[in-house]
């Protein structure tokens, strides 16, 4: 079975403060987009994932075979999961790429033993091995709250189109938590944002921004530089360390950037995301 897995981006992201867990309550408008990677999955005798890019682990640190031991666990079934994962999206970049691989293998190994889960079952399963996987058994927009995952699907937006760009290093989302100084955000109210965007008026921002930016100085000077190539908007998306900028550049982006136009992405119900060029 092959399925696509897309990225995702943070349309406005809102830190409301830290829990006594040690994870952040969050108000997010998550949106997935037309970036994917591709997984291939054929039942065997034991996991075995093998990866395009050979700078990610394979081994049960992957959210791809922690999904798999996951499915186990919830349904008592046993057998082996053979993955083949084509990388497409930067990891290290706020995309949610290591998210959406898992939710895509829970799909995946659910229909492959004739769904003996709902898709909400799922989803709030998901939610113990990553924040941000419930968001893609939505599908596709969803208003995000808690540590990311209590989502609340919404009707897709009008067709958002923007263009990913991110820097060679990466950033650990840990780490920008470690450096988020909560006195020292705007006091927006997430529900205000989400309001004005289902009206059709896009407000984006990420509150941790500033806090990447501390993690990684560059990262603010390539946002001004971004702004000052002609881009409308310029906002992180996630942790970091790529933004979406919507608008068109004046001139040819600097090399050595990570660069992709997208277009944000739906999933018909009871189907997964389909690859799209176009949204
Ligand atoms: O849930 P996930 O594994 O994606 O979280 C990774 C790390 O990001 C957490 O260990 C925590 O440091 C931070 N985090 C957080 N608040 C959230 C989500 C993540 O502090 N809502």
């Amino acid at each position: 079975m092959k399925l696509f897995s897309p990225a995702k981006i943070n349309l406005f992201l809102r830190v409301l403060g830290r829990r006594p867990d040690g994870y952040h309550n969050l108000a997010s408008l998550f949106q997935a987009v037309t970036l994917g990677d591709e997984l291939c999955f054929e039942l065997g005798n034991r996991d075995q994932l093998t990866c395009t890019d050979p700078t990610l682990p394979t081994d049960k640190s992957n959210l791809v075979l922690k999904a798999a031991d996951l499915f186990r666990h919830k349904t008592g079934l046993s057998f082996g999961l053979k993955v083949h994962l084509e990388k497409r999206i930067p990891s290290q970049a706020g995309l949610g790429g290591g998210s959406s691989n898992a939710a895509t293998t829970l799909w995946a190994l659910n229909k492959l033993f004739g769904e003996p889960a709902k898709e909400t079952e799922l989803a709030a399963w998901s939610s113990e091995i990553g924040s941000d996987i419930p968001f893609f058994f939505s599908q596709g927009t969803a208003y995000c709250t808690g540590r990311g995952e209590q989502i609340k699907a919404l009707k897709p937006p009008a067709q958002i189109q923007c263009w990913l760009v991110k820097p060679p290093q990466g950033l650990s989302t840990p780490l920008v938590y470690s450096k988020l100084d909560l006195a020292r955000l705007q006091n927006r109210d997430p529900d205000k944002a989400l309001k004005a965007f289902l009206e059709g008026e896009y407000r984006y921002f990420n509150d941790l921004e500033s806090a990447a930016f501390s993690a990684m100085p560059a990262l603010s000077l390539l946002k001004q530089e971004l702004i000052a190539l002609g881009f409308h908007s310029v906002v992180m998306t996630g942790s970091g360390s790529g933004f979406f900028c919507t608008g068109a550049p004046h001139r040819s982006l600097p090399a050595g950037l990570f660069v992709q136009q997208v277009f944000s992405l739906n999933r018909p119900s009871g189907e997964w995301y389909v690859k799209k060029d176009k949204g």
